[in-house]
């Protein structure tokens, strides 16, 4: 457990925001936390119930804000995901609830989210496919960024299905269009029948890490192994993936599917093997690290004895 250093005097009267911040950021510093300062700030805030870049401006935190700080510390430093802690998640233009069951999406995502509504932008009433949803944070911010598409989320973790259920919700109490969220294993054969054919654009954040893989304590202790791990090599719901989308998107749809940074000739290698598609690009994140790999569905629907070559996109 950790043992938190007293706030002169001993635990009692207001505390500065400045002084808060810097305890605790030497505390999750110390636990192994990256980004301490940042975090340090971001749960000051939350107690305050201001936001990070007023803090300097904030009262002091009060004798019980010290104490719920101190419980949050506490918990952050045994490696609780900050966005458990504060139940909320930002992803693109949307602040999404988390909790326990849900994978907590990862800034990195937003890049194949973003790439996804700019494929639909410019088609008529566009459809699409989310599969491996979670949270929803994907099929969310293209129905709030697109609200002429039709927007379809596959999950199939009870689990996980509550929170996406409850931020659809949110959202479409917001005003945005309703998002269709369906249960349903997204490696079975006949997934979304009834729209074979017609998807224009399908997306794919599924379990990805190989099983063997160490992965952090906020993920090991915290993100569903489910939603984490695909089988030994990683690949095992994506493999499918690839097949499905080639059966489910129209003639010129688009597939992206986000991958594990080891897979960044694998995943391409897979669509480009299909023989369903006919342009496959691997995505570069930030970092230059193979993040997301596209396909675009061959203009004539059928499919080549051969596969094509496929290229990397690093803008
Ligand atoms: C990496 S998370 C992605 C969640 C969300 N799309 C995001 O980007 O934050 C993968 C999700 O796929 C779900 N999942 C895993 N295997 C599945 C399967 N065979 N069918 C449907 N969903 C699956 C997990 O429950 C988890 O919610």
């Amino acid at each position: 457990m950790t043992t938190l250093p007293q706030h002169p005097p001993e635990g009692t009267g207001p505390v500065r925001p400045s002084a808060a911040v810097a305890r605790a950021a030497r505390v999750l510093a110390a636990a192994g936390v990256g980004s301490a300062r940042v975090e340090a700030e971001l749960l000051t805030a939350y107690v305050l119930g201001v936001p990070r870049g007023r803090l300097a401006l904030a009262d002091d935190l009060t004798t019980g804000q010290v104490a719920r700080l101190d419980g949050l510390i506490r918990r952050r430093a045994a490696r609780e995901p900050l966005q458990h802690l504060t139940g909320r998640a930002g992803f693109r233009h949307l602040e999404l609830s988390v909790g326990p069951g849900v994978f907590v999406p990862r800034p990195e995502t937003e890049l194949l989210a973003g790439w996804g509504v700019e494929q639909a932008r410019g088609r008529l009433d566009p459809v699409v496919v989310d599969l491996c949803s979670g949270s929803g944070a994907i099929a969310l911010a293209v129905a709030q960024e697109l609200p002429g598409a039709r927007v379809i989320a596959v999950e199939r973790s009870p689990e996980a299905l509550a929170w996406l259920r409850r931020n659809a919700a949110e959202r479409a109490g917001a005003g945005d269009r309703p998002i269709e969220v369906v249960e349903a294993d997204v490696t079975a054969p006949d997934l979304l029948a009834e729209l074979v054919g017609s998807v224009d654009v399908l997306l794919c954040n599924p379990p990805y890490v190989p099983d063997d893989v160490v992965v952090p304590p906020e993920v090991a202790g915290h993100d569903p192994a489910e939603a984490v791990f695909g089988g030994a090599d990683g690949l095992a719901v994506i493999r499918p993936v690839v097949t499905r989308a080639a059966a489910l998107l129209r003639p010129g749809g688009v597939v992206g599917v986000e991958h594990d940074d080891t897979h960044g000739a694998a995943v391409p290698g897979l669509l480009a093997e299909d023989g369903g598609f006919s342009t496959v690009t691997e995505h570069l994140d930030l970092t230059g690290r193979p993040r997301y790999a596209t396909a675009s569905r061959r203009a004539d629907g059928q499919h080549a004895p051969i596969g094509v070559a496929w290229q990397t996109d690093s803008s």
